[in-house]
């Protein structure tokens, strides 16, 4: 990847802010950021979510690993230089949905805090909410289930580095919501994640 040159570029500033933008949707843009192991549930729940938000009338927008991996992200793999490079710009672009107006599910392993904390300070530099959510269930409940057969695949060594097989996974240390899939149900997850959406005055 090129190295960063960021002489002669300044930030352009346009008549339009993002107040305007979310008082004429009605909305306050924000990010949902669901971190945890592969097969804990990100995927499940921002889907659900976006229903339960759609049926609400608020807008919010879905950006899930395997897609982002499929095209912005191709080039990217799994060693930490790059998941952390993922990461950056997931990270970005979920601040250009939330700075839109919207509010942007993001559903990434993430496995490594520091990654998490920069996109965390990405937004709250720019005075948009970014909500953790630690989307936690055991290795052992993962590997059961294993949706994609990939841990199945780690395990005969045909995938390396995979998170919680031969790679790390940090465990967030103050998400504002912490779901444990393996106690929960669906139905209690997202009843759960809507209720501090309302209670942050992020919907009615
Ligand atoms: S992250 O670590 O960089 O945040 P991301 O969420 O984008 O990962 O992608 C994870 C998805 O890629 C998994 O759900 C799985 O389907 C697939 N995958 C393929 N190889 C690996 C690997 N080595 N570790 C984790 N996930 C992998």
């Amino acid at each position: 990847m090129a190295d960063q040159i960021l002489e002669n570029i300044q930030w352009q500033e346009g008549e339009i802010s993002r107040a305007d933008r979310e008082r004429l949707i009605q909305q306050k843009g924000t990010t949902i950021w669901f971190t945890g192991l592969s097969g804990s549930g990100k995927s499940t729940i921002a889907i659900a979510l976006e229903k339960a938000l759609y049926q609400r009338n608020t807008l919010s927008y879905r950006l899930d690993g395997d897609n982002i991996r499929l095209g912005i992200n191709k080039n990217l793999g799994f060693s930490a230089v790059d998941r952390a490079e993922n990461i950056r710009r997931i990270g970005e672009i979920s601040k250009l949905f939330s700075d839109c107006g919207a509010i942007a599910l993001s559903s990434f392993i993430s496995p490594y805090r520091q990654d998490r904390e920069n996109v965390r300070t990405l937004h709250e530099e720019s005075g948009i909410k970014f909500i953790e959510v630690f989307v936690d269930c055991s290795l052992e409940v993962a590997e059961t289930r294993d949706p994609k057969g990939l841990y199945k695949k780690a395990r005969d060594g045909k995938i390396k580095n995979f998170t919680g097989i031969d790679d790390p996974y940090e465990t967030p240390k103050n998400p504002e919501i912490h779901l444990r899939t393996d106690q929960l149900t669906l139905e209690q997850e997202i009843k759960t994640i809507i209720l501090y959406l309302e209670q942050q005055g992020i919907i009615n």
